[in-house]
């Protein structure tokens, strides 16, 4: 029922914060998406408990994630504002911990994102934190993307040339690539499923016409079967020019929580 659903989403949500927003924790990324609003509310709790650094700032990554931000009484500061956390370091981030939604997560923490469209700012900040932490209820834990996710992989792309751009998505190969077994034996594998990918403009549900991004983009979803080698698929994708995200976050999350059917949790790392 709905309710299940959005208590697994408050269990994941509250779990994830409570496990990663101490008062150590400077810089916090916020996502986007239903889930989220469960963590900003915890946030919030957090913050009337005086649990929070007395100086958090929280990076947005969308519209509606600096709304949740300022609702909460929390800072919002833009990605590009902030300093390097460990300048001189090898790691360029200047986020501590960054916590999302997504679409659906894999066994091995690959994630399809950008069913609300907002997977460009999503990434850019997941890319800029030392982790990302991913929370999701049961019906996005999947062993393999696209098994759950079946309304195909979110691209967003220049509206200059979306229609080239979805004419050259929809002739995309499977991609074989070989493999050699242990015994020594090789076999080809598929980059994902279909034969014949369909890419489709993602339209506006109360107007006529297209999303647009908060990026002033369009949105291509294109259905791809089971994604059996997110890394190849996302770097395929992103090689079309025009294209100026995709979806897929190939090992780039370093836990997920879950909250299941049966009301418990559960942190996959
Ligand atoms: C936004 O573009 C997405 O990546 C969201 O993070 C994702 O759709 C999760 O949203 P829900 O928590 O509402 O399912």
């Amino acid at each position: 029922s709905e309710s299940l659903v959005e208590h697994s989403k408050r269990r994941a949500a509250f779990a994830a914060v409570d496990k990663h927003v101490d008062s150590s924790v400077r810089v916090l990324g916020v996502g986007s998406g239903s889930t989220v609003v469960y963590a900003a509310e915890r946030l919030l709790e957090l913050k009337k408990q005086n649990k929070l650094h007395p100086q958090l700032v929280c990076v947005p990554t969308s519209f509606q994630s600096k709304q949740l931000i300022v609702e909460s009484g929390l800072t919002a500061v833009d990605l590009d504002d902030l300093p390097e956390l460990d300048p001189g370091s090898n790691s360029f981030a200047s986020i501590d911990v960054t916590i999302d939604g997504a679409d659906e997560v894999d066994s091995e923490l690959n994630a399809i994102k950008g069913g609300g469209g907002a997977h460009l700012r999503e990434k850019l900040v997941a890319n800029a934190s030392k982790k990302l932490v991913l929370i999701a209820d049961y019906r996005k834990d999947s062993s393999v993307l696209g098994e759950k996710w079946t309304k195909g992989v979110p691209v967003e792309v220049s509206p200059l040339a979306w229609r080239t751009i979805k004419r050259q998505l929809e002739r995309l190969a499977p991609e074989s690539r070989a493999q050699t077994s242990a015994a020594g034996s090789s076999t080809t594998a598929h980059a994902f499923e279909f034969a014949h990918p369909v890419a489709e403009l993602r339209q506006a549900v109360r107007k006529a016409g297209p999303v647009v991004t908060d990026n002033g983009n369009f949105i291509l979803d294109v259905s791809l079967g089971r994604i059996h080698d997110p890394p190849t698929v996302e770097h395929l994708l992103k090689m079309i020019p025009g294209v100026i995200e995709v979806g897929i976050f190939s090992k780039m999350a370093s836990e997920a929580w879950f909250g299941n059917e049966n009301g418990s949790i559960n942190c996959r790392l």
